[in-house]
């Protein structure tokens, strides 16, 4: 059997991310994955989401890890992949009706982020959600040691990664049109932060 690309961390967050999808993700449409990895989050939620169709994308060097979990699941709801960078000024899709991203925040860089919410700006409609799942830090502080951690490996490894913070992300995320609808606490010092177009 063929081994596919594989997350630990998916197996232990999907579970609790799914119940709050359920919760926010409520009515039919596209959902928007930006940067799916290895897909294990797409064919969960696609498959436990059958109202939706789900629409896993990721950047052009990634794109290839998540094929072969997508090809293999075979769910008539979850879309091909599309390879999309969140820096370009011209997105693959025009329209979504939700969209979510997990663990990606902290891997692009600040401008990738604000690319990340000008570009969903621009493809949800008015009242759409888009779900952010991963660690934040608040007020410049971190919220455990183990984010503290994380960040400091993350700035070890590239300058351009590292945990966001909410002060930032906050008027970011109003000045393209969003405002922050809930911020739920999840497993391992993890945050799911809802923002909804205007
Ligand atoms: C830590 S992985 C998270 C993958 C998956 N969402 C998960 O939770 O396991 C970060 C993801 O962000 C994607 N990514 C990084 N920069 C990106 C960009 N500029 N545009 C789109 N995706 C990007 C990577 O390709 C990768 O799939």
């Amino acid at each position: 059997m063929v081994s596919l690309p594989y997350s630990q961390a998916c197996e232990n967050n999907k579970q609790p991310i799914l119940a709050r999808l359920k919760e926010v993700f409520v009515g039919p449409g596209t959902a928007l994955e930006v940067g799916s990895g290895t897909g294990q989050h797409a064919v969960y939620f696609a498959a436990a989401l059958p109202h939706l169709t789900w629409q896993p994308s990721d950047h052009p060097a990634s794109i290839e890890t998540c094929r072969p979990r997508l090809a293999a699941a075979a769910l008539a709801n979850l879309a091909e992949p599309l390879v999309l960078d969140v820096a370009d000024t011209v997105w693959p899709l025009t329209q979504a009706d939700m969209a979510f991203s997990a663990n990606t925040a902290h891997i692009m860089s600040w401008n990738e982020v604000e690319a990340l919410f000008h570009g969903l700006g621009r493809v949800l409609s008015p009242g759409a959600p888009f779900c952010l799942y991963g660690p934040f830090s608040y007020g410049g502080r971190h919220t455990s040691g183990s984010n503290a951690d994380f960040d400091r490996s993350l700035r070890a490894r590239a300058a351009h990664m590292g945990l966001r913070d909410m002060d930032d992300l906050q008027p970011l995320a109003e000045d393209t049109g969003f405002y922050l609808e809930s911020d739920t606490a999840m497993p391992a010092n993890n945050r799911l932060l809802v923002w909804r177009r205007r």
